[in-house]
């Protein structure tokens, strides 16, 4: 299998920090997460080192016991609207749930993100994994794992559906002829299905890319075949190159099994590198991190793929509780993994908790070692690239002054944009309009 030509580059710009204590770091700034010079300079820094793209994660269900950063933090398209006036190549992608939105609306929303940013827009499909989302939706219940990957499916569909309402060159605009739009090139989707009735047309064409950019982040069976089938990214979190490789070599052949060119879906692990000049520096800086986390912490940490169960109510030191089925409708790929690794290692509450709270990666060095795992992961049939989340401030800076231009000169990663828009950075084809007959450019 060839390798898309090089490797691709996210930053998850996530506020405070994933983490439950993150926001205490000495150097943190506390109110990140609604602070838009902070949004902005994060951007920017990773607009300068040429990444692919700037990514905003989101949910649409908090508790008391939720992280800092998602009690209070901005909606994904609003802040990536505002992001796209204040940088002018890198991609803007954000995550919108399918199982609390409605595809006109959705459809029309990251259109318009499109054409603010002249062609730079994604959408993270996500199901939502929390059941009290129901609750802000006007629903009684959340909807099954297995049946939110329908609605997906159908959703996805629509979206795509109404993104080629209009043909490319539909808009006339001949002001002596009076002629403003050709009928002919305008399309009604006329939907009608399980979840979802749309008649269409939407209301905004397409833009410079054709259509917004599709990432996913499922590790369920479900969800990998959503993903295989549908997205041109995914996101995914491993622990170690050999869970990588399989996970990688898994749906590449899932996508093959679809029709598709594998080399069409970029697989991108998020890792949260740490860097430090010397190997002691980064181990320090690792330290830091992980001194800031209790253990009480943790342990409400591990709820959350759980549908944020409570596990305060389990002895620390006591083998692993068995769980049974929980998870299986929340997070069902990360919940799995975690009961899967308790019972194979025979791990404690504690040691649990502690783990997926601080996980020490293979990420953590000299940017020469940083550099030297990206290369290896890369090449050795784990990823086309990564997406970048950082808990120490100044990370994604250190990133790109210490870790980029060696990647650089290694000749992986680009030295400038190439293109100005988002498919074309991940070297995407310009989807043809499913109802035009012409020929389109490749790559915007
Ligand atoms: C880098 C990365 C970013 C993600 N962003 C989101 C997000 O913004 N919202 C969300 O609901 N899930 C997000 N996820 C996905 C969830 O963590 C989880 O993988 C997903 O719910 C998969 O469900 P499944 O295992 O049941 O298929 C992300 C995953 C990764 C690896």
């Amino acid at each position: 299998m060839s390798k898309p030509k090089k490797l691709k580059l996210g930053a998850m710009i996530h506020g405070v920090g994933g983490g439950w204590e993150d926001w205490r770091h000495p150097d943190a700034i506390t109110d990140a997460s609604v602070n838009f010079d902070f949004y902005k300079r994060e951007a920017l820094t990773a607009e300068a080192g040429k990444f692919d793209f700037a990514f905003i994660a989101d949910s649409v269900h908090i508790t008391a016991n939720s992280s800092p950063h998602y009690l209070n933090r901005f909606e994904p398209l609003t802040i990536l609207s505002a992001l796209a006036a204040v940088t002018s190549r890198i991609g803007l992608v954000g995550t919108l749930t399918v199982s609390y939105s409605e595809p006109f609306t959705v459809a029309r929303q990251f259109a318009s993100l499109d054409h603010i940013s002249h062609g730079r827009a994604g959408w993270n499909v996500v199901t939502s994994w929390l059941s009290g989302s129901a609750n802000n939706y006007s629903k009684d219940e959340h909807p099954p794992h297995e049946t939110r990957y329908r609605i997906a499916q159908e959703h996805v569909d629509v979206v795509r559906g109404l993104w080629d309402s209009w043909e490319d060159d539909a808009f006339v605009r001949d002001k002596p002829s009076g002629v403003f739009f050709d009928p002919g090139k305008l399309h009604a989707l006329n939907h009608k299905g399980e979840f979802f009735s749309v008649q269409g047309p939407l209301n905004i064409a397409r833009s410079k890319q054709g259509q917004p950019v599709i990432f996913q982040a499922g590790t369920s069976e479900d969800g990998r075949n959503f993903a295989a089938k549908n997205a041109d990214a995914i996101f995914v979190g491993h622990e170690t190159i050999e869970e990588a490789q399989s996970y990688y070599r898994d749906v590449k052949g899932r996508a093959a099994g679809f029709g598709r060119n594998p080399d069409d879906l970029a697989i991108l692990p998020g890792i949260r590198p740490v860097i430090g000049r010397t190997e002691e520096e980064a181990e320090r800086k690792y330290q830091e991190t992980v001194n800031l986390v209790s253990i009480e912490k943790a342990v409400v940490a591990l709820g959350r793929p759980f549908n944020d169960f409570d596990f305060s109510r389990f002895p620390l030191d006591e083998p692993f509780p068995d769980l049974g089925d929980l998870g299986l409708n929340s997070q069902q790929g990360s919940s799995e993994k975690i009961k899967r690794l308790a019972k194979e290692h025979n791990l404690t509450l504690r040691q649990v908790a502690l783990r997926f709270a601080t996980p020490r990666s293979q990420f953590v060095g000299t940017p020469e070692q940083v550099a030297d795992t990206i290369q290896q992961w890369y090449e050795q049939g784990a990823a086309d690239g990564f997406i970048i989340g950082v808990g120490i401030p100044n990370g994604l800076q250190d990133f790109v002054e210490l870790v980029v231009p060696i990647l650089q000169q290694r000749g992986l990663f680009r030295e400038a944009y190439e293109h100005d828009t988002l498919r074309g950075h991940l070297g995407l084809k310009f989807p043809v309009n499913r109802y035009s007959d012409l020929q389109q450019p490749v790559n915007g």
